[in-house]
């Protein structure tokens, strides 16, 4: 089995190498290439992922390349975790927003569609050339915005999967505080990528939410940054994204008097970037558990393993909505549990959704939509109505300079700007 990261140089590449070398039973790696047009990082993390494989005696070959159409050339998957402009254009994406008093962030409100029109057009290129090599190839999803991404890539007929870490962190937050083993813990996790709850978290088939919300609701809120007596109220436990709908003044007001996260993660890249050229070091640094990606790599390993084993297992990922939320455009796409075969991910069955839940799912999504039109299309009018349709924003006023703001922080990645 070939696989291919596109962005291999970045930092997270570690954890996901861990993952690997941990999980070689469950997804058998024999060859892994790095793909990154960044030369120095690349040594850097490639070295450091072959010291990794070798301590744990992982007996597969590891080689990293500039050259994309070489480096995916017989990949059974290919995954994505690039990062256009890197955290320099984050940065801005977490910044200008905010003049507006509008949250700014890498994948909510006006950051995230700045980041968006920024990279469908580079991934819907690599899947494009992934698909001439090898027409079979899955390609796996955690470039974000993960909602958005994914719906270009399944718009264009690609055999793709969008991933985010946020529904197995919580797994594996709810199985710590169960002390039960996490492939107990079956979530009834619901929304698109970034705005999701948790309805349901099963074990044994019975509901323990209640009971877990009684005992450790205060750790579950604390964790989220939120009241606790909002968990109660709704009942149900929202992704740490909806901080930034349901306290967005409060967020906002936080975010103007601190450095932005870009500027954290570029400090703690430096500096991981250092300790990975130690060649001593042979695995995955107490450090990187600083950025966000905490369990990246088991999500990443146990759909990847459901798709070129054609299992049907169960997974928690973003794929086209088919139906599922009815309410929805068929084309949307989704974060819900799906079966996930050769043939790609179908989601499960549904319960209705809530209209405290769905409301705001609706509106996202057809703010995505035309994310996603503007991404593709360009245009000042379409970047516009995006903004204008986003429940974060809906004023003219705010959506007329944040469109300004947008294109100009971002005209040396817009074609059409
Ligand atoms: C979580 C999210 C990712 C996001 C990351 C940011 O893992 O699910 O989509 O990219 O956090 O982490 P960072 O360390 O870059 O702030
Ligand atoms: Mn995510």
């Amino acid at each position: 089995m070939k696989l291919a990261v596109v962005g291999g140089g970045s930092t997270y590449t570690p954890e996901l190498i861990d993952g690997f070398a941990r999980l070689r039973d469950t997804l058998p790696v024999e060859e892994l290439v790095l793909v990154d047009p960044a030369a120095d990082r690349l040594e850097l993390v490639g070295g450091l992922a072959r010291r990794i494989f070798a301590k744990q005696g992982h007996p597969g070959a590891i080689s990293w390349t500039g050259d994309l159409d070489a480096g995916v050339d017989g990949a059974d998957a290919v995954l994505l975790q690039l990062r256009v402009g890197g955290q320099a254009a984050r940065n801005q994406d977490e910044t200008w927003p905010l003049e507006c008093g509008c949250v700014g962030q890498e994948t909510t409100g006006a950051g995230g569609l700045a980041k968006a029109l920024r990279t469908v057009p580079v991934v819907l290129d690599i899947a494009e050339r992934v698909r001439r090599r090898n027409p079979d190839a899955w390609i796996v999803d955690f470039t974000n915005p993960v909602g958005i991404v994914t719906r270009a890539l399944l718009t264009a007929g690609h055999r793709a999967v969008g991933l985010c870490n946020v529904a197995i962190g919580f797994q594996r937050k709810f199985a710590r505080l169960l002390g039960v083993a996490p492939g107990e813990v079956t979530l009834e996790h619901v929304g698109l990528n970034h705005l999701t709850w948790e309805r349901a978290v099963r074990v044994g088939g019975e509901d323990v939410l209640p009971g877990l919300l009684a005992e450790h609701g205060e750790a579950i809120a604390e964790d989220l940054r939120m009241p606790r007596t909002l968990v109660d109220r709704l009942g149900v436990v929202p992704s740490y994204y909806l901080r930034y709908y349901y306290q967005h003044d409060a967020v906002v007001r936080e975010l103007r008097t601190k450095p932005s996260r870009a500027a954290e993660v570029a400090a703690i890249e430096r500096e991981l970037l250092e300790r990975y050229g130690d060649p001593a070091l042979d695995e995955k640094p107490e450090l990187l558990s600083r950025r966000g990606g905490a369990f990246y790599s088991e999500a990443a390993v146990d759909l990847t393993s459901s798709l070129l084993g054609d299992t049907g297992e169960v997974r928690i990922v973003n794929t086209l909505n088919g139906g599922t939320l009815p309410f929805l455009p068929d084309d949307a796409v989704i974060e819900v549990p799906a079966a996930v075969t050769a043939q790609g991910a179908k989601p499960l069955p549904v319960r209705p959704l809530e209209p405290l839940f769905a409301g705001l799912v609706a509106n996202v999504t057809a703010y995505e939509h035309l994310a996603l039109e503007a991404a593709l299309k360009g245009g000042r009018e379409r970047v516009f109505q995006a903004l204008l349709s986003h429940p974060l924003i809906g004023q003219i006023a705010y959506a007329e300079k944040l469109t300004d703001d947008l294109i100009a922080h971002n005209r040396e990645h817009l074609a059409w700007a």
